[in-house]
């Protein structure tokens, strides 16, 4: 058996790209194997920074997995501020890590070249140094379970690149001593795979163009409503894969309730209201059945705070013995 970990952000309820990259791949591979799923609260204090909205978020994330189906059993479900050996295994990490290797990630140099184009004179405006170390701080989450397989959506993998990058240069110098595994990543197939939002960039909660996992079912209706779709009249011909409507479609409906859809969009008579429609009732049907648990789960009671400290005492038993041996290799033991 391997072992397989992967996080999730707590700044919002989960989105249905966050479904489709992270979620169900991880929950599929739990019955065969070692899983940790935990919740990147620290990461995601470097966008939250409103705490009684931390706090829910962090419940909803909670929440969200269990009712999508995680096994508080099989799977070890843990917040990430309850392994202080994450954070202890973080600075040991940044003293390997070239800052080079941070100045070139993905997230950092989005924020630079904001600035740039806005016109800025400081390109570092507005960047924490949270999102300077947000790799070496993921790094350490996945290096200190030795894990083996980390499930996410594509637009991880360059953290998932950085991750091997720096257990390599931990390996180098100390691997005589002890040696981290070297993480791969496990990305769902097909290039459709990064979902677009309703504005057609990546769906992401900070371009405030995703789909919540369990909105209400009348909200859930308006938002799909609102993707905006061009002027093509209903009997003309359409391009299904430049249509958001219909790549959100393919992702959440079997394969024979979308073939149909496309040759309707192709040969033209459907109209992009009938198929927001359909993409409506697919959501509904996928998502409408974990609602009820989702609301009972998140509402406040002791019985998502327990499970989290168990899932808690479980991961620290992996971390607490990865620390022990990277303190040994580096020399403060
Ligand atoms: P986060 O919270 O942004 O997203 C959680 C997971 O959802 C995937 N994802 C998507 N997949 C497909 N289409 C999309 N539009 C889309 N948007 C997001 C992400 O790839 C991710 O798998 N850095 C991580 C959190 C993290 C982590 C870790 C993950 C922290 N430490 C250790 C794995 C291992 C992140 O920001 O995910």
């Amino acid at each position: 058996t391997k072992t397989y970990l992967t996080g999730v952000q707590t700044s919002g309820m989960p989105h249905i790209g966050n479904y489709i990259g992270a979620i169900k791949p991880a929950l599929a591979a739990a019955s065969a194997n070692d899983t940790l799923y935990f919740l990147a609260d620290f990461h995601s204090l470097n966008s939250v920074k409103d705490p009684d909205r931390l706090r829910n978020d962090i419940r909803s994330v909670a929440a969200t997995w269990l009712a999508c189906g995680l096994d508080p059993q099989r799977t070890v479900i843990y917040r990430q501020s309850s392994i202080p050996e994450v954070f202890e295994l973080s600075s040991i990490l940044a003293s390997v890590t070239a800052k080079g290797l941070m100045n070139r990630a993905h997230a950092y140099k989005a924020a630079r070249d904001r600035n740039e184009a806005a016109g800025g004179t400081d390109l570092d405006a507005g960047v924490n140094m949270g999102l300077f170390n947000y790799p070496i701080l993921m790094a350490a989450d996945i290096l200190v379970m030795e894990a083996d397989v980390v499930p996410v959506g594509r637009d991880q993998v360059q953290h998932i690149e950085y991750t091997g990058d720096i257990a390599r240069a931990f390996n180098h110098l100390y691997g005589d001593s002890y040696a981290f595994p070297i993480p791969q990543g496990a990305y769902p197939e097909g290039e459709a795979s990064i979902l677009p939002g309703i504005d057609g960039r990546k769906m992401s909660k900070s371009y405030d163009n995703h789909i919540p996992i369990f909105l209400p079912e009348n909200k859930l209706k308006k938002l799909v409503r609102r993707i905006p779709t061009d002027s093509t009249p209903v009997e003309a011909p359409k391009d299904p894969d430049t249509s958001v409507p219909f790549q959100l479609l393919a992702q959440f409906a079997p394969a024979e309730r979308v073939e149909p859809v496309r040759k309707r969009l192709e040969e033209g008579g459907m109209g992009w209201g009938e198929l927001k429609n359909e993409l409506f009732e697919v959501l509904n049907e996928t998502f409408g059945p974990m609602r009820e648990r989702y609301d009972e789960l998140v509402a406040p009671g002791r019985e998502l705070d327990a499970i989290l400290t168990a899932g808690a005492e479980r991961a620290r038993e992996r971390s607490r013995a990865t620390l022990a041996k990277v303190r040994t290799a580096v020399g403060i033991d």
